[in-house]
């Protein structure tokens, strides 16, 4: 490691203290506290996470003034942001901060959390890519997760911060952030390298649907993880279900709920179909037969075949009939008829 990349991560370390004492330790950290008390998070979970609050106040330009951190530094962290006169403020204003540590457990960018909601800014603000940061291939968590990944031999997934300290909260801490619902390639690479097994845990809500189907295709093709997909109810993501009725179902959820990818994409592609009118109907069947089509294990295929028969009050020897004239390949979307309401779902190789 070079002395650049080792200032930088000192820094980066120096400003997570920093702003963890001021989050638990004084008066312009208290309405942070109490917010992030107010959702149920313990001062355990405050530590463990070092969570911290960055303040109004120009603090941290101050602080790394007086210890005069060269310019340089500064400049390249990310953690402020420069005017054309190349003077350095604060990036992170008023914002509960969340340290981003990469696989070796050093702090190497931050995303700062609002405690209110803003029409001018964005929920949560993250250190821009730097020499330490670079975005596709960290995941929030993993480092500290790693060990209960390889002990429980599973890793789950979830969309944001707050799930995975949920979770941890629950006593369930094998679970890292993608940091928002797109999952890139290196990041399913780095889990595939500790794990053979991933549950996806995305949120309840229908942008958290969609992006659980669009992983589980990512994964699959870039991967030979074993799949699975654990959904909260109500539509809540996993840190809601929490506050709503508390960790031990939190637990109980996360380790139970969970469904095979077909479970799932037979589920989300009800959502997808009108499946009370006829023509919506066929097509769902027709989309669920496409995916049973290329499964590979009879048995398998019978379950969910026989699932489908009893959903829909339809023949079995028929459906089978059906689904042995249905090719196993990937229809592209153009050639798909025209009666249906969205765009197909990509089938590829279910496992
Ligand atoms: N995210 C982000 N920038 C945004 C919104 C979201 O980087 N403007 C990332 C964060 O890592 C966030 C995750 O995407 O944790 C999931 O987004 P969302 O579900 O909207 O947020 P929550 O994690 O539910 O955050 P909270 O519970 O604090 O509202
Ligand atoms: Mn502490
Ligand atoms: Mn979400
Ligand atoms: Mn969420
Ligand atoms: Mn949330």
């Amino acid at each position: 490691v070079d002395a650049k990349t080792s200032a930088l991560i000192e820094l980066h370390e120096a400003a997570g203290k920093l702003f963890h004492h001021v989050l638990v330790n004084t008066e312009l950290g208290q309405p942070a506290l109490a917010y992030l008390h107010e959702r149920g998070l313990t001062d355990a979970t405050i530590d463990a996470f070092n969570l911290g609050f960055a303040p109004q106040n120009r603090l941290l330009k101050r602080f790394f003034d007086e210890r005069q951190v060269d310019y340089q530094t500064l400049r390249h962290s990310g953690l402020f942001i420069e005017n054309q006169e190349g003077e350095l403020r604060d990036r992170f204003v008023d914002r509960i901060m969340y340290p981003i540590r990469n696989e070796g457990g050093q702090t190497v960018a931050f995303s700062g959390r609002l405690l209110a909601k803003a029409d001018d800014q964005p929920k949560y603000l993250n250190s821009p890519e730097t020499d330490l940061f670079n975005k596709r291939k960290v995941l929030f968590n993993f480092d500290q997760a790693r060990g209960a990944i390889r002990k429980v031999g599973d890793v789950i997934l979830f969309e944001g911060f707050m799930d995975v300290m949920s979770a941890t909260q629950a006593g369930v801490t094998n679970g890292v952030a993608s940091m928002g619902t797109s999952l890139t390639e290196e990041q399913i690479y780095a889990l595939s390298r500790v794990t053979q097994q991933l549950y996806v845990c995305y949120d309840g809500d229908v942008p958290g649907q969609k992006a659980t189907d669009r992983a589980l295709t990512n994964i699959r093709e870039q991967s030979s993880l074993k799949l699975g997909v654990i959904t909260m109810p109500e539509g809540l993501d996993p840190d809601e279900y929490r506050q709503k009725y508390g960790e031990e179902k939190l637990k109980a959820a996360l380790l139970t709920a969970r469904e095979t990818p077909v479970a799932f994409s037979m589920r989300y592609l009800r959502s997808q179909y009108d499946v009370n009118t006829d023509a919506g109907r066929l097509d769902y069947i027709e989309a669920v037969l496409a995916i049973l089509a290329t499964m590979t294990s009879p048995v398998e295929q019978d379950v969910y075949l026989t699932q489908l028969a009893n959903d829909y009050q339809l023949d079995k020897t028929s459906l089978k009939q059906q689904l042995a004239m249905v090719k196993p390949t990937v229809a592209p979307p153009k050639q798909q008829p025209a009666r249906r309401q969205v765009e197909p779902p990509v089938v590829t190789q279910h496992r």
